[in-house]
């Protein structure tokens, strides 16, 4: 019970902390920078996809592909990918290598991340220095659209995973991982680049249902919302082309 105590206690000051510290959009317009991230004219443009192998990645390549998208997929392993198209292009790197992120950004229209990894338990900064590399290279190079796919549970929408992660997942399996997502979050906030964070419910795989909820207010206090890969990644690409949430982080489910 004391136990049981303790944890209620510790989930609850880390969601306030996720809360307070993290990134709060706000959703009160768009910001200074602007700048599309498709080609010239509103055509199909050259995207850089991080976390390419990855369950949201995979969806943003083959979507941006469908598409019309000229794709380059960032991959630490291309044999991992398992995409083959005329369209496709594949960088061999690692986020924390600046060099491999600078040679890929390169000559891109935009770039979108879809960055995870498993390495919970030790305290990691790969979120967040992998995202401080993307945004140098972005801009040494002019490259001004960057989505990036966080979660549900920083800033503005601490809390909105549910009750089960604020009060055992986050802090009992995730706090550092949470806690570089939202040290990731406020970096991009900071950046030059025209930027939008979105940040999905409990990702599901799975085919597309149509994103019902984004915005301001998505998720949930109590259950655990949840949205399919493959609807995450069609919002992200809508990204490219719609200024709506330009400079804010909307929650998706
Ligand atoms: N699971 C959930 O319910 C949930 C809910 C909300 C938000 N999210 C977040 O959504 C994001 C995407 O999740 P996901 O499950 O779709 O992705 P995922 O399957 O975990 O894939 C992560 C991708 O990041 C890549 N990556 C990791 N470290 C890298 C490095 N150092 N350099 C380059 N690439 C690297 C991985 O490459 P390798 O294949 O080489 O490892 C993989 O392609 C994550 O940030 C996750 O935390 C998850």
């Amino acid at each position: 019970m004391k136990l049981l105590l303790i944890l209620v206690i510790y989930g609850a000051a880390l969601s306030v902390a996720l809360g307070r510290r993290g990134f709060r959009s706000g959703f009160a317009g768009a910001p200074a920078v602007s700048g599309a991230g498709l080609a010239p004219g509103g055509r199909p443009g050259r995207l850089l996809v991080v976390g390419a192998t990855g369950g949201t990645g995979r969806e943003l390549v083959a979507q941006a592909l469908e598409r019309g998208h000229e794709v380059t997929a960032f991959v630490r392993d291309p044999a991992a990918l398992r995409i083959e198209h005329p369209r496709l292009r594949v960088a061999r790197g690692d986020v924390l290598d600046y060099a491999s992120v600078e040679a890929a950004v390169r000559g891109q229209d935009a770039v979108l991340s879809a960055l995870g990894h498993r390495r919970y338990f030790p305290p990691t900064r790969i979120l967040s220095e992998g995202t401080r590399n993307l945004i140098r290279a972005m801009e040494a190079h002019g490259t001004r659209r960057f989505v990036c796919e966080t979660s549900l549970g920083i800033g503005d929408s601490a809390g909105r995973m549910g009750l089960t992660y604020t009060l055992f997942v986050i802090p009992v399996i995730l706090p550092f991982y949470y806690w570089d997502k939202l040290r990731q979050e406020r970096l991009i906030a900071a950046s030059r680049t025209s930027w939008v964070i979105v940040r999905p419910a409990a990702l599901q795989n799975g085919a597309k249902r149509g994103v019902r909820r984004h915005g301001r207010g998505v998720g949930s206090w109590l259950g655990t919302v949840a949205i399919p890969r493959a609807d995450v990644a069609a919002f992200m690409l809508d990204q490219l082309a719609d200024d709506t949430y330009l400079g804010s982080a909307p929650g998706v489910a």
